[in-house]
């Protein structure tokens, strides 16, 4: 039963934090920053051919964090406007997009020569404006022009990231992602179906990228039974039954996102496919019978104290020889985060109750709910999500831990 083991990338377990330096590096460490940051230093550097191109960098590389918030707006403004969809019909005119959009051409030049300088447009010549390198995919993608729309939410909440980092108030993310108020909430409290509705569409519009990297990177169709768990609308069911035929296939959900995911199951002529099941992970067993878990944007939207029983109780669900497959975006091991590990950090903070994890840190959750063999997938796009798998060997049974 399962799919054999793929060609993955072992993990080691979370190593402890960094060892303390001695202290002659402690004091080398002080006598560079104190060097570096000298500005007679700074002077000398751009002064001298062979060393101006570093300074030039930093100071370029400084200036880009800067700038960040408003090229983050300048990106916002376009889509709002919809004006890379317009260009993406054909090049235009500062005049021709200053009707379509009813925004003076005086301030709308400002905006396209700002989406120029950050390659969301490009001059096609004749003072017409046509797609940059970035624009491209951005015009092409309605998924992504909803995140885009939807971090204006995130930029709400950072407004005063002081005030974010002493949680002095609700965050507008957190009250977005309703199942983000805990486990009492999603036991009484009358969600309103708009709200459900907004953020489960969002999830099922990005979800696509995940999607494809998920096909491209695991054999589905060596199992016989998936159960998709906080499945949202069921577009990753959806897929899957496209894509292998022979598959069974459940999914769970909250009662109102099940409600959702049943209509476009209903929809796509897939009930004899896809049973959907409403319930809480944090109260209500999860349906028997697969031999494939998978997980996918769930583990990150909450707290340790959630994820340890959640994996126990995949673990009890999955027969002997079964397989857990979990996806989402994973933080970079210590000592080579990337710059969207910043992005991620603040946006689960937001949210309120999840983090971001590294592969070796779920792996340890992983494990301690009893599962073993595990691997990180090598997937093409891991900035859309990682993926790790484990295994449920012969005679493990763990016991779910609901408190
Ligand atoms: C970030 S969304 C991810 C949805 C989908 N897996 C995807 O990748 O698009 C998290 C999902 O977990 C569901 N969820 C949150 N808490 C849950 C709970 N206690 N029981 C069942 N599902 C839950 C949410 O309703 C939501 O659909």
């Amino acid at each position: 039963m399962g799919a054999p083991l793929m060609q993955g990338w072992l993990v080691p377990p979370p190593s402890s934090p960094e060892p303390e330096r001695p202290a002659w590096r402690q004091a080398l460490d002080a006598r560079i920053d104190r060097w570096m940051a000298a500005p007679a230093l700074y002077r000398w550097a751009v002064s001298n051919p062979l060393t101006r191109w570093f300074t030039r960098r930093r100071a370029e590389r400084l200036f880009g964090l800067m700038a960040g918030f408003v090229h983050s707006q300048v990106l916002l403004a376009c889509v709002r406007l919809g004006v890379l969809e317009r260009v993406f019909e054909r090049p235009r005119t500062l005049d021709e997009l200053a009707t379509l959009t009813g925004v003076p051409a005086p301030a709308l030049d400002r905006l396209l020569r700002s989406a120029v300088a950050i390659e969301l447009l490009a001059l096609r010549g004749g003072g017409r404006f046509g797609l940059g390198p970035l624009g491209r995919p951005v015009a092409s993608d309605p998924g992504l022009r909803a995140m885009i729309e939807h971090d204006a939410v995130l930029y709400e909440d950072l407004r005063d990231p002081l005030a974010l980092l002493g949680a002095s108030g609700p965050a507008g993310m957190h009250g977005y992602w309703l199942y983000t108020e805990g486990s009492e909430a999603q036991r009484t409290r009358q969600w309103s179906p708009e709200q459900v509705a907004r953020y489960s569409q969002l999830m099922g519009q990005s979800q696509r990228f995940l999607i494809d990297e998920l096909l491209a990177a695991y054999p589905f169709d060596d199992h016989a039974c998936v159960l998709d768990v906080g499945g949202g609308q069921g577009g990753w069911v959806r897929a899957l039954a496209r894509h292998a035929p022979g598959l069974k296939l459940h999914m769970f959900d909250l009662p109102p996102v099940a409600h959702l995911a049943r209509t476009q199951v209903a929809q796509a002529g897939l009930e004899h496919r896809i049973e959907v099941h409403g319930g809480s992970f944090a109260h209500d067993a999860l349906p028997r019978g697969a031999d494939l878990v998978t997980l996918l944007r769930v583990a990150h939207d909450h707290p340790d104290e959630v994820v340890r029983p959640l994996l126990a109780a995949i673990h009890a669900a999955l027969p002997p020889g079964g397989t857990l497959l979990l996806a989402e975006p994973m933080a970079e091991p210590d000592g080579s985060p990337s710059a969207a590990d910043a992005y991620y950090h603040f946006y689960l903070m937001a949210m309120g109750a999840g983090r971001l994890r590294t592969p070796a840190e779920l792996m340890a959750l992983m494990a301690e709910a009893g599962f073993s063999h595990m691997e990180l997938v090598p997937n093409p796009m891991p900035l859309h999500g990682r993926i790790l798998i484990g295994r449920k060997c012969a005679g493990t049974q763990h016991s779910v831990n609901k408190s």
